[in-house]
């Protein structure tokens, strides 16, 4: 049977951290000036520290798993605070051989040690794993689209999918829709996108847009809070 997926090409950034090309989807998984430097700038600095300073139950919802890049910086970016749990759901239609997951070495970069990033990165998908006594992750082997979402649930939501030109389905206003109900009252998502159509769509569910600049490389970025 002819495979659906093609094992992306690793590729080096200007921040000295590794992304991944899809040779499927013709785009890089990060930013080409800096994996790291993206992923803190959009996931960490503009979603989860505003939330953090909010609240110490926190759940995360991010599409899609990838790397694991955005989990290995949620992970070290909570791990010294006591008070905080998190619950970390992340989906991806197509997991990455563990091979790819090692040659991208982000425990290197992040200092994080391996048992933990052994654990973020290599346990089994579809299954609660508790990384460590605050944070639980489950890694759901699935196409997003096709699955049910809890309601009122995510207090973050990651939106960390290919680019609209490439996978225009999951930009769509259905998608969106699910996603809005599955947040709670004042919940945040957050995506490196800040495409007028796509901000149109956000805006037209109910979404309040704020445009935040972007990392390096970027003008703009999209935070959107849900607002009953
Ligand atoms: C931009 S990459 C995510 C990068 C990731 N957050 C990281 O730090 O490496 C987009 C991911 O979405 C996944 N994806 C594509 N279509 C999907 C779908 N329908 N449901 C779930 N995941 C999907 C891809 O396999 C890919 O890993």
């Amino acid at each position: 049977m002819e495979s659906l997926f093609s094992i992306p090409d690793l590729v080096m950034t200007q921040d000295g951290s590794y992304t991944l090309y899809s040779k499927d989807h013709k785009v890089t998984y990060h930013s080409k000036y800096g994996a790291i430097q993206e992923s803190n700038h959009v996931f960490v600095d503009s979603g989860l520290l505003p939330v953090l300073k909010k609240q110490d139950k926190i759940s995360i919802l991010e599409l899609g798993f990838g790397t694991g890049l955005n989990v290995l910086l949620t992970w070290k970016n909570i791990v010294d605070i006591d008070t905080v749990h998190v619950d970390y759901h992340s989906f991806d239609v197509y997991p990455l051989p563990e091979d790819l997951l090692n040659a991208c070495v982000y425990e290197d970069h992040l200092k994080i040690p391996t048992t933990i990033s052994k654990n973020i990165l290599t346990s089994d998908w579809d299954k609660l794993i508790e990384v460590d006594s605050r944070f639980t992750l489950t890694k759901h082997n699935k196409d997003i689209l096709e699955e049910t979402l809890p309601d009122n649930y995510f207090d973050i939501v990651y939106f960390d999918a290919f680019s609209p030109e490439s996978q225009p389905e999951l930009w769509s206003i259905s998608l969106f829709e699910k996603i809005h109900e599955s947040m709670t009252n004042e919940a945040i998502l957050v995506t490196y996108c800040a495409k007028g159509e796509v901000k149109r769509i956000l805006k037209k569910i109910g979404f309040t847009l704020e445009s935040l600049p972007g990392p390096p490389g970027k003008r703009e970025m999209t935070r959107a809070t849900k607002k009953l």
